[in-house]
C-alpha cells in the first residue's frame, strides 16, 4: 500500500521569524499515521524548521540542490551542506526552475540520481505541461518524455524511492485546478510509464502526486482518485490552517 504524502512548497515566501511561528501552529497537527506531511522551505529557514519539528512526524525538505557535492558554483547549495542541516526532502525540477532558471531535464536527471545514489534526502521530481502542450493535446507525451529523460540511468531498485509530482504548469498559482478526472488521467499515465520503464512493482509502489491550485475546499476529491497519493501544495501550505485542513481532508 502507498502511504499517501502531502507537502508543502513554500517557494520564496517567509522569514526565519515567520516560519517559527507557522511551525508553533502547525506541530500540533494531529497527522493520521497513514499520512506523511512534510514542508518545504527556502533554505535559509530549513534548520529552524529541522529544529522546530525534531519531536513530530513533519519533515522538512529543501526546494532545490546543486548536483556537484562542492565547487565554484556561486550561489549555490550542495547535498552535504542539506544533510547537515538534516533535510528530509527536496523538490527537484520544479516548473518555475525549469522556466526562470532554464533548469533542463539533464540537470534535473544529475540532481535526482545524485539524491538516489546517497540515498538520505527523497527526490519530490516535478513534472507537467504548459497550457499551449494540453491545448494541443500533447499533454500524455510531453509528460511521459520527462518523465524518460528526468529517470534516464536510474536503476529500478532506486527508481521508486521517488516522489514524482504532477503539476500542470497552468494550474500553479492560477486558482485553475485540474478536475481530479484530468489529475487522476494524467497520474495513471505517470505511473504507466514507470511500468514500461521499471516493472509492476516499481510502478505500484511510487508515490505520485498532484499539485497546482490545491487548498482545503478541493483536496478531499483530489486526495482520493485512485492514482493520486498525495499533494504538491504551494499557496493554501502558506498559512497553518488552510495547511492543516488539506492534510484532514
Ligand atoms: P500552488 O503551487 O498550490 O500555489 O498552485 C503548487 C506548486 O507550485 O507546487
Amino acid at each position: 500500500m502507498r502511504v499517501p504524502f502531502i507537502a508543502g512548497n513554500w517557494k520564496m515566501f517567509k522569514t526565519i521569524a515567520s516560519a517559527k511561528v507557522f511551525a508553533d501552529e502547525f506541530k500540533d497537527l494531529k497527522v493520521n499515521k497513514e499520512i506523511k506531511v512534510a514542508i518545504c522551505a527556502p533554505y535559509t529557514q530549513l534548520a529552524a524548521l529541522v529544529e522546530a519539528f525534531k519531536d513530530t512526524e513533519i519533515g522538512v525538505g529543501a526546494q532545490n540542490v546543486h548536483y556537484e557535492a562542492e565547487g565554484a558554483f556561486t550561489g549555490e547549495i550542495s547535498l552535504p551542506m542539506l544533510k547537515e542541516i538534516g533535510v528530509d526532502y527536496c523538490i527537484i525540477g520544479h516548473s518555475e526552475r525549469r522556466e526562470y532558471f532554464n533548469e533542463t531535464d539533464e540537470a534535473v536527471n544529475k540532481k535526482v540520481k545524485m539524491l538516489l545514489e546517497d540515498d538520505s534526502i527523497t527526490p519530490i521530481l516535478c513534472v507537467g505541461e504548459s497550457l499551449e502542450v494540453r491545448e494541443a493535446g500533447e499533454e500524455a507525451s510531453f509528460v511521459e518524455e520527462q518523465i524518460e529523460k528526468d529517470f534516464a540511468g536510474i536503476s529500478a531498485d532506486k527508481a521508486g524511492n521517488v516522489v514524482i509530482a504532477y503539476e500542470p504548469v497552468w494550474a500553479i498559482g492560477t486558482g485553475k485546478t485540474a478536475t481530479p478526472d484530468q489529475a487522476d488521467s494524467m497520474c495513471k499515465t505517470i505511473r504507466e510509464k514507470i511500468k514500461a520503464l521499471y516493472d509492476e512493482s516499481v510502478s505500484e509502489s511510487i508515490i505520485i502526486q498532484y499539485g497546482g491550485s490545491v487548498k482545503p475546499a478541493n483536496s478531499k476529491e483530489i486526495l482520493t482518485m485512485g492514482d493520486i497519493d498525495g499533494a504538491l501544495v504551494g499557496g493554501a501550505s502558506l498559512k497553518s490552517e488552510d495547511f492543516k485542513g488539506i492534510i484532514n481532508f
